[in-house]
């Protein structure tokens, strides 16, 4: 019975309808989904915070309300995913409070990129430009993954990344077309963050089961490398000609495929960050603990039913 429900299933996936969270499915596609997404709302949540140390600091009234709409819709994205994640969580056991605990106590993964300190102003702007960049690459190819709901709460969430991209860009252009002082504080920011923008899409996917599945189930229909291209034949030439420079002195575009050859990124410091080793990694978990204590009677006062009058 179970084999055929999964041969079903498999069938449903090849003809390219989308999966419901009250459909069957198997465990592993469930849990499959559940990492990516759960992923996900932690990095949009942790994500937030780079940014948030600038609003107090951001030049001028418009920029500040421009950072702060940008780290509200980031806090909003992530509990629009949390919700998503909680519905495929239910029948296992993992509930939100459990997505949210595994985080603050430093068990649960989130982006590597969000574990770097953000030291000036330009780093504000290659962050809106490059790094929500690279997450509207990961997240459009996944508008197409075969779980709809997580589908269809990315159509909201890449739109509003599309606003925050233009966000950074505007600051970046401005700086690119600042003062010497200005621009130098750009080329830094950009130095400081090409290389966790390379290790953004991940190393290049490995041969293993886990990877098969994801792809034939559609979990994922492009993979790190196929991001990585894509960011690297948008961005670059972009980068080029604000008269920055790219620190890889190996960069180059192979010119019978279009592909950026760049040099060794050092996938040991990617590992290294992704297990928790990032700068800020436990600084940034610690504001994420302490908020979340001091948040707790607003949870409980929500949780406890109002007696009659
Ligand atoms: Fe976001
Ligand atoms: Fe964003």
């Amino acid at each position: 019975m179970s084999e055929e429900r999964l041969a079903a299933f498999e069938a449903k996936i090849a003809r390219g309808e989308l999966i419901e969270a009250g459909d069957w499915m198997p465990d592993e596609y469930r849990r499959q989904c559940l990492r990516l997404i759960v992923t996900h709302a932690n990095s949009e949540l942790m994500g937030a915070l780079p940014e948030r140390e600038w609003i107090p600091r951001a030049p001028g009234l418009q920029r500040k309300l421009s950072v702060l709409s940008k780290v509200q819709d980031e806090i909003g994205h992530a509990q629009m995913i949390y919700r998503v994640a909680e519905d495929l969580g239910r029948p296992l056991g993992i509930t939100r409070e459990h997505m949210l605990e595994d985080l603050i106590a430093g068990k649960a993964k989130f982006h590597n990129v969000f574990t770097y300190p953000a030291p000036t102003w330009a780093d504000v702007g290659v962050i809106a430009w490059l790094v929500d960049g690279a997450a509207l690459e990961t997240q459009g190819a996944l508008l197409r993954t075969s779980y709809a709901p997580y589908a269809r709460i990315l159509r909201r969430v890449c739109a509003e990344e599309a606003i925050h991209l233009k966000h950074g860009e505007d600051i970046v252009l401005t700086l690119a077309a600042g003062t010497r002082v200005q621009r130098a504080m750009l080329q830094d920011a950009l130095t400081r963050w090409w290389q966790p923008l390379l290790h953004f899409f991940g190393p290049p996917d490995e041969q293993s089961p886990n990877t098969e599945l994801t792809f034939r189930w559609r979990i994922r229909l492009m993979t790190n490398e196929q991001l990585r291209q894509s960011f690297l034949r948008k961005y670059v030439p972009k980068v080029q000609a604000l008269g920055l420079a790219i620190p890889d002195a190996e960069l180059r575009q192979d010119p019978a495929t279009g592909d950026w050859l760049y040099g060794d990124p050092d996938w040991n410091e990617f590992w290294r960050v992704v297990k928790g080793g990032g700068a800020r990694t436990e600084d940034r978990l610690r504001l994420r603990r302490m908020t979340r204590e001091q948040q707790l009677w607003v949870r409980d006062a929500m949780a406890t039913p109002t007696s009659a009058a």
